[in-house]
Formats: structure tokens, sequence, C-alpha cells
């Protein structure tokens, strides 16, 4: 009997799915009640909900100069947003302009032709030093890296790269299509940034750790102890394993452990 209901209940359903009402119904519900999908709303959220955000933390660390500071900023968007709050005496700002179109900006163009133009000598001073440079632009592993390794060549000895976007929640917000918006973490993405920091963590002369707030702040030292370097034989650099491991691979920190190092 039960089984003959079965069967009933699948036809009927079978013939629902053929109307465009139900069928939206039924999938949209589907979607909505998934174990991924409900942990991965939930884990976005808690991420959403953590503090400071990484304004504060840049401002702390510049804070701690005791001089007239220089901040470039490598994807801006609006620069309400953080630009606008950064505590530096000169400030430069680069952006191509892909996510906001007003993009009011000092140097509207990648970061590879920005640091391309800066080499040239086109563009400020080929002996230029920051104190801290914030990469915040495309989130692909490859483009970070070489803003990474673009950045180490203009900052002084005690500067600071500091990374949006290192400790992505779930593998929702590492994925690596940024259009694709309906996982999730919907418009949420970090994308394979953390594979760059984590190339970088490995790096024996430089000092790292990520401090665990607003999707993970990274930060890099060449000069000061943040935290020693990660010393791994890691063929690939796989999501699950970050998920495993985080503390660890990322020196995670809260931004009080972090303050005492200073
Ligand atoms: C996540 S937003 C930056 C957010 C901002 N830093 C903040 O804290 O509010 C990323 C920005 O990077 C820019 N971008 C994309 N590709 C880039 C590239 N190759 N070089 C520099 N910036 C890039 C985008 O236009 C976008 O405005």
């Amino acid at each position: 009997m039960a089984e003959r209901l079965m069967k009933i209940y699948k036809e009927i359903k079978k013939v629902l799915l053929r109307v465009p009402l139900f069928f939206y119904y039924i999938k949209g519900k589907n979607f909505l009640n998934d174990p991924y999908y409900i942990e991965g709303r939930r884990q976005d959220k808690i991420e959403m909900s953590k503090r400071p955000l990484r304004t504060d933390i840049i401002n702390f660390i510049l804070s701690q100069f005791s001089r007239e500071t220089l901040y470039l900023e490598i994807g801006v968007r609006n620069p309400k947003e953080n630009f606008n709050k950064i505590k530096a005496a000169i400030k430069y700002s680069v952006d191509p302009g892909i996510e906001f179109k007003e993009n009011p900006v000092d140097f509207k163009l990648t970061s590879d032709n920005f640091f391309k133009e800066l080499y040239q000598n086109k563009i400020l001073s080929p002996d230029i030093k920051f104190d801290l440079i914030f990469i915040d632009g495309l989130h692909l592993a490859h483009q970070v890296d070489r803003d990474i390794a673009n950045s180490m060549n203009f900052i002084k000895d005690d500067g600071f790269i500091v990374l949006h976007d290192c400790n992505p929640p779930t593998e929702w917000h590492a994925r690596y299509e940024y259009d694709y918006k309906y996982t999730p973490s919907f418009s949420n993405w970090n994308g394979t940034t953390w594979k760059a920091f984590m190339k970088w963590r490995a790096n024996s002369s430089v000092f790292s750790c990520c401090i665990d707030t607003d999707f993970g702040v990274g930060i890099l030292s060449k000069k000061k102890n943040i935290g020693q370097y990660l010393n791994h034989n890691m063929e690939f650099y796989e999501y699950p394993e970050l998920n495993k491991n985080r503390i660890e691979y990322l020196n995670l920190l809260s931004f009080s452990e972090f303050k005492t190092l200073f």
C-alpha cells in the first residue's frame, strides 16, 4: 500500500514539475532546505558579525609608527567603505573600476599596470616606499601572489602588507567564479586569496598572521615578528585541508592577541 502511494506521489510530482510555478516552488524549496545551504548561510552570518573590520586593523598598524605614514590601497571600490577612513598622512588608491563605476581613485589601472608604470618611472617614483599596502583587488591566487611580490618591493623594511579575504568561512566563499551568486555565500566572495597568503606564509623570510575577523585579514611583515612562517610540505592547497587546519595554516589570531605583539 505504502509503495503504491509513493508511486502515485512520484507520478504527481513528475507532472507538477512540468508546470513552471510548481517547478520553481519545488526546486526553490529543495535549495533553501539543503543542509549545505543552511550551514553555508550560518557560517556567512557568523563571519559578517565579527568585529573589528579591516579598517580598524589597518589604522591600528598605522598608528604604531611614530612618523607620518604613506598608504597604498589596491582594489578600492567605493572609497567610503574603507579608503576614506584610513588615517595616513599620504594615501594613494589603485582600481581599474570594475565594481564601482565612479571609481574616484588616483590610478585607474589594474595592479599589474600600476606596478609596471611604477617600475618604469611613469608614475610616482620607483624609489617610493609605503608603510602599509592593503591588497584587496582581484581575489584570485595568481593575481594576489603577484600583488604581494610587487608590494614587497615597495614597502619600507618595517612596513606591512595587509590582505583582505584570507579566511573564507566556506568553500562557497572560496569559489573561483565571482559572478555566480546562487551559492550559500551569495555575493560574498573571498576567491582564492587564501592560497596566495598560504604561499607567503611558507616563506621563511617573512613573518605572518591572519586576524580572525572580516573574512580574514592577513598580515605580512619582513621585520616585525607577528608569527613564524609555516613549515609545510603540501603539494596542493585544497579547501578541505584549510578548513581542518585554519588556525595553524593561517596563524589565525584574535585582534586582542595581535595587539599584544606591539
Ligand atoms: C573587494 S573590492 C575592494 C574593497 C575595498 N578595498 C574595501 O575595503 O572596501 C575589489 C576591488 O578590486 C578591483 N579590482 C578588480 N580587479 C583588479 C585588478 N586587477 N587590480 C586592481 N584592482 C582590481 C575591483 O574593481 C573592486 O573595486
